[in-house]
């Protein structure tokens, strides 16, 4: 497939009628980082045969990740060379060393400079341990070495969900220029967790300004993932406002937006493409999920229960087509009514001597024998995303006797306070005192003790430490998953290698992590497979595990393994996003005691309990208190279509190549 071929759908007037500049959807986040790459390579080869500089705004962040380890592909293997390149970063923290863990300076060396033949002399990246009282001066240096240089040829973009690019921060004016900046406590929440902590965030960066990005000839903002859906939506249709400093873009000439199919969600082409025109013309098809997007869709909006949505309803809201081409409302509110319906089960598992539950038809007597007990394999990337996602369901499976085993992917070590594991070794060695088992746990805590209190912040635990905090979530996820009623000899911990790094940033998936994976599969043979689904994940670690586990599948595949073949993959979401109700494959209601016996499973889970160390982007609850939130809104709004009302629903979608690919799942941790 050709990189122009991937991008989805086909992009005609009529479906970027809303878009106020030029967006490209591409299949996944892999697709588009090597489409930019390749433009990238394309302008420095052709200013090189000019014998001209290529002078490039590069920003950091997760997102260009792809783009850089694409550019140093090209050039170990095709021979592209950095020698006319010049760069320009877009922004550095302040105070900030260059050497420090979180510095872009040592980002930029790590994730390109160090790997490519660009002269150290053509790198500019705003100078983070710049005096206070200077930092104007370095500013207005850094403008003029930008003039100097000719000006911006391409400036790589990415977007933070204040709308920023480069930091300039809702309220950035078009005009302005390099300078510094106060951080916004959102953006300060989303870098949390690269520097262990918001309170070690610096509160201030030197920025490029809206005005100097837009001077550069040519501009592409990059942005992957769901989280990413809603700014990117703004930037794109609606008008220009200082307060997302993303959407001054449009006024420029040459500019665009490379996304993936999660990022790209919220645009209307993706969302609701029937209100720019007949979908058919777009290449689309009402096929049974568009259909059940577009009904559950009108129903929301108008909010009315689906068996009550009129003729007039859908001919007024851009529905004609779909009325005309399904015989009217009344069939249509029916088909889907029902389809929804039967996405609810009280036995996630499959009920004794009952037809098997298949994704998007239910249980039928067509369906076939089913068998009982299932073996059910768990899969939860942190210690707590089982009990947290999909603790009801868990809890239903063990009690309906199914051998459920869960295996926690991570050992998700980076996340428990110091003073947690503090604690902990002191109780080890007061246990050791009294029952006179030697010194040993007293000099252990000691030593434990002057590391945490010597460590500066933002530094990465000792091996010691991280070995501590490890066994500390590890008894916490034992604990959870007994209470939930799995046994002892079915609690796996896989402590895959790609994430023992001790720092945020992971490894890329490996072949060790592929093999544990499907080893465990082969030990249990299992006849469901449930997996976190969510990919936007702040540090990757969901797609990771989810890839590892896709990987494994097609391994499995491969080989042919009988187990492989009537396997069911069914996807929860982590703690940060849920399925809607049209995609919900498999609904689980959970009654108020399961609510209550699935919140004290989480309970458990003592070091993440009261504040986290990493609660993810700008959410003060806790997650127990998100878990039972979004189950209970998942509730309401099957009850608001007109379905049964429950206390709480855990919603499942079941995997299919199509809607992640083990490619898409990335592995940019
Ligand atoms: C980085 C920068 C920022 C990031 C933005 C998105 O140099 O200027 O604007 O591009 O915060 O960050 P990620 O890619 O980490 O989501």
């Amino acid at each position: 497939m050709t990189t122009a071929m991937a991008k989805l759908p086909h992009a005609s007037p009529e479906l970027t009628a809303r878009e106020r500049l030029a967006v490209e959807v591409f299949a996944d986040a892999s697709v588009a980082s090597a489409y930019v790459a390749r433009e990238i390579a394309e302008l420095i080869r052709e200013k090189a045969a000019k014998g001209e500089t290529c002078v490039l705004g590069l920003a950091t962040g997760s997102t260009p990740v792809g783009v850089y380890a694409e550019l140093i592909r090209l050039h170990r293997e095709e021979g592209l060379s950095f020698q006319n390149v010049v760069t320009f970063n877009l922004d550095e923290y302040h105070p900030m060393e260059p050497g420090h863990l979180q510095s872009y300076h040592r980002f930029m060396k790590e994730n390109l400079f160090d790997e490519i033949n660009i002269d150290p002399a053509n790198v500019h990246i705003p100078d983070g341990t710049t005096a206070p009282e200077d930092v104007a001066a370095h500013c207005e240096a850094y403008e003029r070495a930008i003039a100097d240089a000719g000006g911006i040829d391409l400036q790589l973009l990415g977007i933070g969900r204040t709308g920023h690019i480069g930091f300039n921060e809702p309220g950035s004016p078009r005009d302005s220029r390099t300078r510094l900046i106060t951080l916004d406590k959102v953006t300060r929440m989303d870098a949390a967790s690269d520097f262990f902590g918001e309170w070690n965030v610096p509160r201030r960066a030197m920025t490029m300004g809206v005005g100097t990005i837009l001077n550069a000839r040519r501009l592409i903002l990059i942005a992957f993932g769901e989280h990413k859906a809603g700014i990117v939506r703004r930037a794109v249709e609606e008008p220009i406002t200082n307060s997302v400093a993303a959407s001054s873009l449009q006024d420029h000439p040459d500019v665009r937006f490379v996304l993936d199919p999660a990022a790209g969600a919220e645009l209307t082409r993706c969302k609701t493409p029937w209100l720019l025109g007949q979908i058919e013309r777009f290449g689309l098809a009402w096929d049974p999920p568009m259909v059940r997007k577009a009904v559950v869709w009108l129903a929301r909006s108008l909010d009315k229960p689906i068996l009550k949505l009129t003729d007039e309803d859908y001919n007024e809201h851009g529905l004609q087509d779909l009325l005309s081409a399904t015989g009217g409302a009344y069939e249509l509110n029916i088909r889907v009514f029902k389809e929804i319906s039967r996405t609810i089960t009280g036995w996630p598992g499959g009920k004794p001597g009952r037809p098997r539950f298949v994704p998007g038809k239910g249980v039928s007597d067509d369906n076939g024998a089913d068998a009982f007990p299932k073996r059910i394999v768990v899969f939860s990337p942190h210690p707590d995303d089982d009990v947290i996602s999909m603790g009801g369901t868990l809890i239903r499976l063990c009690d309906q006797r199914h051998e459920v085993h869960v295996a926690y992917q991570t050992s998700g070590n980076i996340a428990v306070f110091d003073d947690e594991a503090v604690r902990h070794v002191d109780f080890l060695s007061e246990v050791a005192s009294a029952f006179s088992l030697g010194e040993q746990a007293d000099r252990f805590e000691q030593r434990i003790a002057s590391f945490v209190r010597d460590k500066k912040p933002g530094e990465p635990d000792s091996a010691e430490l991280r070995t501590i905090k490890g066994l500390l979530r590890r008894t916490e996820a034992r604990a959870a998953a007994k209470y939930s009623g799995v046994a002892e000899e079915h609690i796996h911990f896989q402590d895959l290698p790609f994430y023992e790094t001790g720092e945020v940033k992971k490894r890329s998936i490996g072949a060790d992590d592929v093999r544990l994976t499907l080893e465990l599969l082969e030990r249990v043979q299992p006849h469901e497979i449930y997996a976190a689904g969510d990919l936007s994940d702040p540090h990757g670690t969901h797609r990771v595990c989810l890839r590892a586990i896709l990987l494994a599948l097609e391994e499995a595949s491969k080989r042919d393994l009988a187990w492989r073949r009537d396997l069911h993959l069914w996807l929860y979401r982590g703690a940060w996003q849920e399925w809607s109700p049209e995609e919900i494959e498999m609904a689980v209601p959970l009654s108020p005691s399961e609510v209550e016996r699935k919140r004290l499973a989480i309970f458990k889970h003592q070091s993440q309990k009261d504040r986290a160390l990493f609660p993810g982007p700008n959410d003060p609850r806790e997650f127990w208190q998100r878990a039972e939130d979004r189950n209970r809104q998942t509730a309401e709004l099957y009850d608001k279509l007109g379905l049964p009302e429950y206390q709480a629903i855990e919603g499942f979608v079941c995997w299919r190549p199509r809607l992640i690919s083990a490619r898409s799942a990335g592995d940019d941790a």
